[in-house]
């Protein structure tokens, strides 16, 4: 009791980190629920997934109806029940994007597959892409489209997935978005993730951070690089690795 910190705000990635052991998601899901009634915590989704997508996943998966969807890796945001994306944040992202070039100048890459259509979005561009050979392939790509004036972020995940998106269209800027919109503090706000497209939720403010234990090597790697101690590698796995580090924090006794 006392001493703990008022958790206003709590935002995580779907796939291998709230979901991946249904056990432990129940037990964080209990406290969350608990503190949303009693706190007012907001919960958000921040996944790659695009809207549709996410709906398939929530008719297998007991999640809490979040306060706002982060789909498509930040690309677009649902707040509440919206089915449509929140219109201030799309009028963002249209500057310097040119969806069809983008796919015309990735197409010369015989290596870069093409995602399903259900994952191609407005603002992404989603392919899979081996681990052999991203060092070779990325540097080329990023440099062809920088050549035709289109300013991309690139991210890698899950050593399979590799998504193009406008800058300043990521995960981590939209949770500045929503921040700066509830006007809630960074220091009542924790961010969790487990693989690339999580690394800008770690790297604009200074949430609390919390990588679960499971993380892809891309997340890890960034974090060691980038020790702060705001934020924290849980040993335990998916939510149990999201419990622990809301106790490493103080935000749960
Ligand atoms: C999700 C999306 C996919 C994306 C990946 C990594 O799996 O469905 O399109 O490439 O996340 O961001
Ligand atoms: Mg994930």
């Amino acid at each position: 009791m006392g001493l703990l910190t008022q958790l206003s705000l709590l935002i995580t990635d779907l796939d291998h980190t709230l979901v991946g052991n249904a056990e432990s998601l129940d037990r964080l899901n209990l406290i969350l629920d608990r503190y949303r009634q009693e706190l007012g915590t907001k919960i958000v989704y921040a996944t790659g997934r695009s809207r549709e997508s996410y709906q398939g996943l929530i008719t297998s998966q007991r999640l809490l109806a979040p306060d706002a969807l982060i789909a498509a890796v930040g690309t677009e945001i649902y707040l509440a029940d919206s089915e449509t994306p929140d219109p201030d944040w799309v009028s963002k992202l249209g500057i310097n994007w040119d969806r069809a070039e983008i796919v015309a100048i990735a197409s010369r890459f015989a290596d870069l597959e093409s995602q399903p259509q259900s994952e191609q979005r407005p603002f992404k561009v989603s392919y899979y892409l081996s681990p052999s050979v991203v060092a070779a392939v990325v540097p080329q790509l990023q440099e062809l489209l920088s050549q035709q004036g289109l300013d991309v972020e690139i991210i890698y995940s899950g050593s399979r997935d590799l998504d193009i998106l406008p800058r300043g269209g990521d995960k981590g800027t939209a949770v500045q978005f929503l921040r700066d919109r509830w006007q809630i503090d960074s220091i009542e706000t924790v961010v969790c993730g487990d693989s690339g497209n999580d690394i800008s939720l770690f790297k604009y403010g200074t949430e609390r951070g919390i990588v679960v234990g499971n993380a892809q090597s891309e997340l890890r790697l960034w974090h060691e690089l980038h020790p702060v101690n705001y934020h924290y590698l849980a040993v335990a796995d998916y939510a149990a690795g999201i419990l622990e580090g809301l106790k490493y924090f103080r935000f749960v006794e």
